[in-house]
Parts: structure tokens; C-alpha cells; sequence
């Protein structure tokens, strides 16, 4: 059957790739390589920087599946994912069995680690399901954004004991959740941190983690706000796209 390999390349520094990912690298065939976002040449820049550098077995191919379009606004947010990605496993389904011969080996390369707000995964179970093509695949693990982020501002995610929450924008517009001291926002599409109360809180926000246009600030939420907004607004003016990622914490707990 035919052998899939999803490979975790980091989140932006392609000295943030496991020895396990390049041996990985080394035995694709062929690289199945989806576009998407307003930030792709930036992306392609990064996984052809990665094949370049340590790919050393010549003659892999790369072949792109076209993108399925996707309402980024729907009125019900799940329900539009779940047929996305229905109309996504067609597709690749389509280019796995035409691109890749019965004995061959594809690869995914999937941006930071592909168990952090990456569908790759629960696609190739619908490729699976749908039973059009046999496939076994197997998953390796990268720098997530949050580890970088983390790294680049020295600080534990947690306290003592305690637990951390990853969430999204989106939800963290709807509040601080209630039940965590300690939250990680991401897919952030604009300043959800100003929708909440900022006393007694930190931020320690980071975009572009791991490139060179890397931004870092830190600090009380009331007295960075504003300026995280401004850095924000003024770099993705300038590069046209913005990916930040961002750690909320209640001060005085733990
Ligand atoms: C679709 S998710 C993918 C996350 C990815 N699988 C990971 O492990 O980091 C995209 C979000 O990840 C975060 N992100 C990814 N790369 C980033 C980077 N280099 N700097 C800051 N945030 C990043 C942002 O919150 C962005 O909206």
C-alpha cells in the first residue's frame, strides 16, 4: 500500500526540525504540497529552504493539490470545516492515487507540529475512510509556534502544578475562560486580547516566530495593549499577511 508520511517542519526556523523529520525527508517520493493563505510564498519559501538544506537523495517530486475554497466567515463555523474538509479528501485522495505509485512513499510537510489547529490528520482519515485509495501514514512530530514562542520569552507555559489552555481568537473574544489561569491564543485574526479585561493579566506575544521578521513584546496587558496593536497593524501592512501567537496569564495565581 501506499505510505504517507506527515512531517512537522517547525514553525518558521528551519533549524527547528528534528533529526527524526529529515530522515523522514529523505525517503518521500513524492511531496504533496497544498496552497493556501495570503502568507504561501513566504511558506513555500520555508519548506523549499527545508528540502534544499537536507534533502540528500536526489529525484523527489513535488506535486500541488489545488486548494478547495472555504467561506471564512460561515454562520456555522464546524459544520463549513467538516465540508471543507470533505471536498479537501476528494482531492487528495485524487492526487495520492494518481501521483504516487502503490510502493511509494508521499510526504506532507505540515507547519509546526500537526497536533496543534492542523487539519492534515483528520483529512488523510477521510481519505482512509472514504477506502477509494489504500494508505498507511504515520506522523512526525515538530516545534510547535507555542514551544517558540515560550523559548524566545523564557518562560514555563504553566505554573507550579497548574494547566495550560490553548485556544483560539475567536473564542477568547467570547472572555477570559473561567477555568484557566494560564491560556494560549491562537489564530487570532485581530486583537482579541483588547475584548478583555486587562487587570491582573500578562501577555507575552510573539509573531513571525523563528524568521528573521520575528517580533517579541511582553508585559502587563494594560500597558502593552496598545502597542502590540500598532507592531501588529504596521508588520502586516509591510508583509501583507501576520501569524502571532500569544500566552494570557493571571497574575498571582500559582
Ligand atoms: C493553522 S495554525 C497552525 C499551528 C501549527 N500547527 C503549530 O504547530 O504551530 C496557525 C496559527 O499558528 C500560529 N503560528 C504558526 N506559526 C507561527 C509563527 N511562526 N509565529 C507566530 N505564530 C505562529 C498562529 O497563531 C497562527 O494563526
Amino acid at each position: 500500500v501506499r505510505k504517507l508520511l506527515v512531517i512537522g517542519i517547525g514553525a518558521g526556523d528551519p533549524e527547528q526540525i528534528t533529526v527524526e523529520a529529515i530522515r523522514a525527508l529523505n525517503q518521500v517520493d513524492v511531496f504533496f504540497v497544498v496552497r493556501k493563505g495570503a502568507h504561501k510564498d513566504d511558506l513555500v519559501r520555508l519548506r523549499q529552504e527545508i528540502c534544499e538544506r537536507y534533502i540528500e537523495r536526489p529525484g523527489y517530486r513535488i506535486v500541488e493539490i489545488p486548494e478547495s475554497n472555504r467561506d471564512r466567515a460561515p454562520r456555522n463555523y464546524r459544520a463549513e470545516v467538516v465540508a471543507w474538509r470533505a471536498r479537501r479528501a476528494a482531492s487528495w485522495a485524487a492526487a495520492i492515487r494518481d501521483e504516487l505509485r502503490e510502493d511509494g512513499c508521499g510526504g506532507f510537510l505540515v507547519w509546526g507540529d500537526p497536533s496543534l489547529y492542523d487539519g492534515t490528520i483528520a483529512v488523510l482519515e477521510q481519505v482512509r475512510a472514504a477506502g477509494e485509495v489504500a494508505l498507511e501514514y504515520e506522523v512526525v512530530p515538530g516545534i510547535t509556534s507555542v514551544q517558540a514562542l515560550a523559548a524566545k520569552h523564557r518562560i514555563a507555559l504553566n505554573r507550579i502544578g497548574g494547566s495550560v489552555q490553548i485556544t483560539t481568537g475567536r473564542r477568547l473574544a467570547e472572555g477570559f475562560p473561567e477555568e484557566a489561569d494560564d491560556v494560549v491564543v491562537m489564530l487570532d485574526g485581530g486583537c482579541a486580547f483588547k475584548r478583555i479585561e486587562p487587570g491582573g493579566i500578562e501577555i507575552y506575544w510573539g509573531a513571525y516566530l523563528g524568521s528573521d521578521d520575528e517580533l517579541l513584546v511582553g508585559g502587563e496587558l494594560a500597558e502593552v495593549a496598545g502597542e502590540i496593536e500598532r507592531v501588529r497593524d504596521r508588520a502586516r501592512e509591510r508583509k501583507g499577511w501576520i501569524m502571532d501567537t500569544y500566552l494570557l496569564r493571571r497574575k498571582g495565581s500559582g
